[in-house]
């Protein structure tokens, strides 16, 4: 499996099932440089030329003469600063003179079988017999600084996760102004950048646009991942697509202010860095002390973005989501944020259980405006006591009636944040992030907690422990709803102050480390503001992300759709709401809303008992759906076959069961039109020489499924195409269950 040294050609070759990664050490210098990511080479005869060390005018062995025309065109495994590569650099460190110039070089390595965590931050993570790990040991002597790379290798993934410790090892401080997880320097063969673009409510919107020269970037700084902006970047060369041709991806496991970058150099080379967005950053690293970055994962497909697809969603599955829910049905619940906002009390919720309890909903989750005096959204974030207006007796007799109606219950929280009107800031206000005499920036009335303090962490999980255990909860949905501003902690020294972002981060894993420690049981469903922090270091501590507050069935398409693209379906929160949408205003058949939400979690966010009955009467008949295909979306192999993102018509996906037995294809059109012709998409990974008998999934009464008469091959099926017909009306939906007939 996995990783070997090449003595000879002093080369590293990092093996997954489809795919080697090489780099080469540069002997007399030490430097250590990028030979190849591709296609699994069997053989890597030759392959130490692609280092490039014989390009002129410079070549490491003979001269220095023109030592900085090497430094600048060398393709660095991870970059120096500030001694003659102009290039964007991995690493930035201002020393006790002020100067900031870094050059590391390999001093030696190791490879071990598994794969260390790391501390207080998310990874990937797999057995001594499913990953391999490379550390390779670089040092830069004047600054007595060390850097560890790291590189782990699946052996059932195409996967690779890469990150760096960093460690102090002279007498002097060190600051540590720009720690990147990696540096990818390779030729551009006129690579295309694909990234995730939008605002709340439109969440992770798909762009695709080729890179020239100069620089092209995501990052952010909010202080969260962000719904502008996703913490991916893909790499597609010319004729790249969906099905076929070369992707590189590249996806933070990170859930702050990042920075990914492509940049495109004089000799037409291109060099990807990816890690915690340098702005603002600057890490103190006193003598012994030592700084981890976040992992970044990379991905290589010569199957186009399909192949990318279905390692990260892999990965994710098998490597990163610890949850006990993982493999798991999780309980149809109903929130009841659409259906009253603050506008609540016991009674009213338990006539929502009641309906929900009799058509088939399984958990009723109380959103916010159940604590404090939270009768709006301007103040009580911070005081997380019942409000005993709202529910007398507090949480225990409510939670008790509704486990008598054969439902759980779950709970909103907001821990990470702190409104001006609460008990809590009129005690401390020194517990908002602020910086000194300058009143902070209020962002939906409410401030940011300095989390990055363990008292202030204490304080908040204390209350919501207490919550937690005064009632049976089995559910947490923790929310995040303003991004950070105004940095500044009363607890740091002024040259630690630019420590605060990466600190906050670390201090909200910690919690959510603490709490689902506490309570092993808890589904926890992270979201923020809908799916502004939409992760995969998110995904390490809850198995799934409320995806977005838009739960449109239109806007939910392109929505999901790209969060597909990175993340399981098991992962993406998706309720079923009211019409008109309360974000845009459309009316979609309850029919559709359900078919979309089922590509997730699925759920409901409505007031039940208003309802009309033609709408009422489709519940169970969905509720049935799920339980009888969630195994199979939850676990099988998706594809996409065609995107409303670009063909502005209609979307359809599939997912196949992991033992091939049944196929879901899932096509909502838009609008529709006069004088079509049907659409023909082709299915994936079916079997030639097999037959499947084709059904429709159906809200009328009696059985799910209704055949449509309608046989075919796998072969038919998938290099033919399937007929998805014009549908009557717009917004509508169908799911069309393929099932393998026996030889
Ligand atoms: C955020 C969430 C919503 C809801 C509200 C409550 O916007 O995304 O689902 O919980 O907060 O304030």
């Amino acid at each position: 499996m996995g990783i070997r040294f090449l003595e000879q050609e002093r080369m590293f070759a990092l093996d997954t099932p489809n795919t080697t990664y090489l780099m080469g050490i540069v002997d007399r210098e030490g430097f250590l440089g990028h030979v190849y990511y591709g296609k699994k080479l069997g053989d890597v005869t030759g392959a130490k030329e692609l280092l490039r060390t014989l390009e002129g005018p410079f070549t490491p062995e003979t001269n220095s003469r023109d030592r900085s025309s090497f430094l600048d065109a060398f393709p660095f495994e991870y970059a120096s600063h500030g001694v003659g590569d102009f290039r964007e650099s991995s690493v930035r460190v201002r020393d006790a003179n002020g100067c900031s110039a870094v050059l590391l070089t390999y001093r030696s390595h190791n490879i071990y079988k598994g794969k260390h965590a790391l501390p207080g931050l998310p990874a990937v993570f797999g057995s001594e017999d499913q990953v391999e790990t490379l550390e390779i040991l670089c040092e830069d002597p004047c600054l007595g600084l060390r850097a560890v790379l790291s590189y782990s290798v699946f052996e059932d993934t195409d996967a690779i996760a890469r990150s760096v410790r960093f460690e102090n090892a002279g007498g002097a401080v060190l600051y540590l102004e720009k720690a990147m997880s990696m540096c990818l320097d390779m030729d551009n063969p006129g690579f295309d950048a694909i990234t995730l673009h939008g605002s709340w409510a439109r969440e992770r919107h798909m762009e695709r646009k080729p890179i020239g020269h100069g620089r092209f970037s995501v990052s952010t700084l909010r202080g969260e991942t962000s719904h502008q902006e996703h913490c991916f970047m893909a790499l597609a060369a010319p004729g790249a697509d969906r099905d076929k041709g070369e992707v590189y991806g590249f996806h933070l496991v990170y859930s702050g202010n990042f920075l990914i970058q492509a940049e495109v150099n004089q000799f037409d080379s291109v060099r990807v860095t990816a890690g915690i967005q340098p702005e603002d950053f600057c890490w103190k690293l006193s003598p012994g002390e030592s700084f981890q970055t976040p992992e970044v994962i990379l991905t290589y497909s010569a199957a186009g973005l399909g192949g990318m697809t279905t390692s990260l969603h892999h990965l994710y599955r098998n490597h990163l989501i610890r949850s006990p829910y993982l493999h798991q049905k999780r309980p149809i619940l109903i929130n009841n944020w659409e259906a009253t906002y603050f506008d609540f009390d016991e009674k009213k919720l338990l006539d929502i259980a009641r309906e929900s309890a009799s058509l088939g909903i399984e958990m009723l989750v109380m959103d916010d405006g159940w604590f404090g005096n939270r009768f709006d959204d301007n103040r009580a974030l911070g005081d997380w006591r019942v409000n005993e207006e709202k529910l007398k007796g507090g949480l225990g007799p409510l939670v008790r009636q509704i486990n008598e109606l054969g439902m759980k219950f779950g709970i909103w929280f907001e821990p990470e944040m702190i409104s001006e009107e609460s008990e809590l800031y009129r005690q401390h206000p020194d517990w908002a992030i602020a910086v000194p005499g300058r009143r902070p920036t209020l962002s939906r009335n409410q401030y940011v907690l300095d989390i990055s303090r363990r008292e202030v962490r204490d304080c908040i999980l204390e209350q919501v422990f207490a919550v937690l255990h005064s009632a049976n909860i089995e559910y947490v949905k923790w929310d995040m709803n303003r991004p950070l501003t105004d940095l500044g902690s009363a607890a740091l020294p002024a040259d630690r102050q630019g420590e605060l972002y990466h600190r906050y981060v670390l201090g909200m894993y910690e919690m959510q480390e603490r709490l689902i420690r506490e309570f092993p049981n808890l589904l926890l469903e992270n979201c923020s503001g809908g799916g502004g922090r939409f992760d995969p270091g998110m995904l390490y501590y809850s198995p799934q992300i409320w995806c977005s507050d838009d739960t449109d069935a239109v806007e939910r398409l392109a929505i999901q759709e790209s969060t597909a693209m990175l993340y399981p379906l098991s992962t993406m929160g998706a309720h079923v709401s009211v019409c008109p949408n309360h974000t845009v205003g459309r009316n979609t058949p309850f029919e559709t809303r359900g078919y979309v939400a089922l590509a997730g979690t699925f759920g409901y966010e409505l007031d039940i008992t208003a309802l009309s009955p033609e709408d009422k009467a489709m519940v169970p008949r969905q509720t049935a759906l799920y339980h009888r295909f969630h195994d199979l979306i939850r676990e099988g192999e998706y594809y996409r076959l065609s995107s409303y993102q670009e063909n502005h018509s209609f979307d359809c996906f599939q997912v196949n069961s992991p033992d091939g037995r049944e196929i879901l294809v899932f096509y909502t059109q838009v609008l529709n039109g006069p004088a079509r012709h049907s659409r023909f998409v082709r299915l994936k990974g079916l079997e030639e020489g097999v037959r499947y008998r084709v059904s429709l999934v159906t809200m009328e009464e009696g059985a799910l499924l209704r055949d449509t008469g309608r046989v075919a091959s796998g072969e038919t099926l998938m290099y033919g195409g399937f007929r998805l017909e014009q549908q009557w009306g717009d917004f509508r939906s169908s799911i069309f269950h393929l099932e393998r007939l026996a030889d």
